[in-house]
């Protein structure tokens, strides 16, 4: 099985940014956690950063028909972007919408997702876990097929 991680603006600063929201652990922490979990789980991972709308747009599309999978923080974009929507869409596969924080316990623009239509799951406030819950859920739902 082959997961795409997409990572949206600004997580590359986690670990700098705002730490007592998400945590002190770096960017690099995240990625090292999620290729160790895979490497555990057999799965072949890719994970892809970028703080342009467009570029993200992009590697969803060029998931299509090379991944089974996508978990995706689309960062602020989760509450921007019909983009995004329409990408995941386009290329059909399963993906899992994970976000670091509980968004429905924060600010009022946050409880809005345009990704979230076209997500099987989404998973909130698990801090760097929860991307490993959204690997999990991909391999349940690849096992259903
Ligand atoms: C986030 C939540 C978003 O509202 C925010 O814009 C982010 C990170 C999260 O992982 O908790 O950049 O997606």
């Amino acid at each position: 099985m082959k997961i795409l991680v997409i990572n949206g603006p600004n997580l590359n600063m986690l670990g700098i940014r705002e730490p007592q929201i998400y945590g002190s652990n770096t960017y690099n922490d995240l990625c090292n956690l999620i290729t160790d979990y895979a490497k555990q789980k057999c799965v072949e991972v890719k994970i892809f950063q970028s703080n342009h709308e467009g570029t993200l747009v992009d590697e969803i599309q060029s998931a299509y028909q090379t991944f089974d999978g996508i978990v995706i923080n689309p960062a602020a974009y989760t509450h921007t972007s019909v983009a995004l929507l329409d990408a995941l869409k386009s290329v059909g596969i399963p993906t899992v919408e994970v976000h670091i924080s509980a968004v429905e316990q924060r600010e009022d623009f946050r409880q809005i997702s345009f990704v979230r239509a076209a997500c099987i799951k989404t998973i909130t406030g698990l801090g760097f876990r929860g991307y490993l819950r959204a690997i999990d859920a991909l391999i349940e739902n690849g096992k259903q097929l």
